[in-house]
């Protein structure tokens, strides 16, 4: 009896089901619409355009490399990279020693693009800024006589390989119905380039130890917005926690002896995956005003010197006036640490506002956004980074005119939607594009890892002087160059960081 009326109950459950996913998928339908029109690559590429095929890419993608670069092991793990982000989803064929997906494989008429050829016309892979950055990407079905399509990246150097491969990653996208990999609106012809040589991010780990997982996650998550730069900030007058072989007690000034990076790290931050790491190891000009430094010293100033722009607007007109290289980082739109500024902010802020003679405009490097660490640490850093790194990113890398007409909520607006969703999607805690105060800020200096104060203040009395002066150590000159002979990569020229006292 008891049965028999469960059973009742699991038919009607069945039929309530149906029927609420009949109401549910109709919904969907209205819901999920986007606009077509757009093209969802971030950040936009330089020239392109589109057809109307579907094309489907083969699980077992060969990647053949020409060209004199074609020796550089680079490309080949950066392909290894993306084929593990465009086939996140197990899909048929991929497994060959599977009866199964053999006999799938068999029943499939082929896959339109087998073949991912990449040719690099360099063979020289040093990282230096203003390397050629450079690349086309053709992905069309193969009109020709040949069974198996192609998709073609050119590039002058490696770098210029990486950022075709990243537009190529986000071409393809997963279809649920087929459960195969498709790229939508094929033939594609792109040929990009990016706007400014110095596309940056700052992280600082002086006010809040980031581990070095974390480090290279912030990397990785970079080359998908394809920034170029990151501009370690290590040391403050907060914390030391870099190894410095000369002056082994120097890193008793970090939060807690677990919160240190050995030369080794260093090392492994540093080596390369087309991301710069600038490593800033001395507190330069901290103390000092930007108009007493710029109005009183200006003529004996390095005329290599690079002015770092930390303030609001007007520094980049005034230095290029005078004839200096300036990289932008008003700090009223691009330090992301201000929660308050909405992602459209961020994204109209224009480097070259204020700057209208050519020639001046060429001084501008490009621009840098800033992750401040007071109020940042590994609980929360992704997301304050992204998505607003992302609209930086865009301004820096796409051409002006592109990004800069027509109303960026139609045009701009759906495609950060979607770019915070991929980053999601390749595991990156990005925050919704919307969602102003999404994250609760550490408070204080430190990491909760140093227990307490006094833990802090007894690991510190080791240290032969107080914090504070660090930055007005001679050492920092040695430990730079120091480090510089360890192969850390540096700028080499000088650079001089226009800020207030305070960093916020
Ligand atoms: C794509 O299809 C639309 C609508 O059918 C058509 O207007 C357009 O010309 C086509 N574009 C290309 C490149 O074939
Ligand atoms: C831009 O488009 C949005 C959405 O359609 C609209 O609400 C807004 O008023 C438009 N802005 C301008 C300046 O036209």
């Amino acid at each position: 009896m008891l049965l028999k009326s469960q059973e009742h109950l699991s038919v009607l459950k069945v039929i309530i089901i149906t029927a609420l996913l009949i109401i549910f998928t109709s919904s969907l339908s209205v819901s999920t619409d986007v606009d077509d029109s757009l093209a969802y690559i971030w950040p936009l590429p330089a020239q392109f355009s589109s057809g109307n095929d579907t094309l489907s890419v083969d699980p077992a993608l060969c990647l053949s490399v020409s060209g004199k670069g074609s020796g550089l092991k680079i490309v080949e793990e950066a392909f290894e990279r993306y084929k593990a982000i465009i086939f996140e989803h197990e899909v048929e064929g991929v497994n060959s020693h599977s009866v199964f997906n053999n006999f799938r494989k068999r029943r499939s008429r082929g896959f339109d693009i087998g073949t991912l050829k990449i040719v690099v016309h360099s063979d020289n892979e040093e990282l230096q800024l203003g390397v050629d950055e450079s690349y086309t990407l053709l992905v069309a079905k193969n009109e020709g006589l040949s069974i198996i399509g192609e998709a073609t990246i050119e590039a002058n150097t490696v770098y210029g390989a990486l950022r075709g491969l990243e537009t190529f990653s986000q071409l393809c996208s997963f279809d649920y119905d087929t459960k195969s990999v498709l790229v939508y609106k094929a033939p594609w012809y792109i040929q990009d380039k990016p706007r400014f040589a110095f596309r940056g991010l700052l992280i600082d780990t002086s006010r809040h130890y980031l581990p070095v997982d974390v480090i290279e996650q912030i990397i990785e998550s970079m080359s998908y917005a394809k920034l170029n730069v990151l501009h370690w900030h290590i040391i403050d007058e907060q914390s030391f926690p870099l190894e410095v072989p000369t002056y082994p007690n120097l890193w008793k000034g970090a939060y807690s002896k677990w919160e240190r990076y050995t030369v080794e790290d260093a090392h492994e931050i540093v080596s390369p995956k087309g991301i710069n790491v600038m490593a800033e190891v001395d507190v330069p000009g901290h103390a000092e005003s930007w108009e007493e430094t710029f109005n009183s010293f200006a003529s004996n100033l390095n005329p290599r010197t690079v002015v770092h722009n930390w303030l609001g607007g007007g520094v980049c007109p005034k230095a290029v006036a005078k004839g200096f290289r300036c990289i932008y980082s008003n700090q009223g739109f691009w330090y992301l640490d201000h929660l308050d500024v909405p992602w459209d902010e961020v994204y109209t802020a224009e480097p070259l506002e204020g700057i209208s003679d050519p020639s001046n405009q060429e001084l501008v490097l490009g621009g840098e956004v800033c992750m401040w660490g007071e109020t940042a640490d590994t609980s929360d850093i992704q997301q304050t980074i992204w998505p607003r790194a992302a609209a930086a990113a865009e301004r820096l890398w796409s051409r002006r005119e592109a990004i800069s007409t027509g109303n960026i909520t139609l045009t701009a607006l759906p495609r950060l939607h979607y770019f915070r969703c991929l980053l999601n999607r390749r595991g990156v805690q990005a925050a919704p594009v919307l969602n102003k105060m999404h994250v609760n800020l550490a408070t204080g200096f430190g990491y909760d890892c140093r227990f307490n104060k006094l833990l802090h203040q007894l690991f510190q009395s080791h240290l032969p002087f107080p914090l504070s002066t660090v930055s007005m150590l001679p050492f920092s000159i040695t430990s730079q160059q120091r480090l510089k002979s360890e192969k850390l990569k540096s700028v080499d020229d000088p650079v001089l960081i226009v800020s207030k006292q305070s960093s916020s």
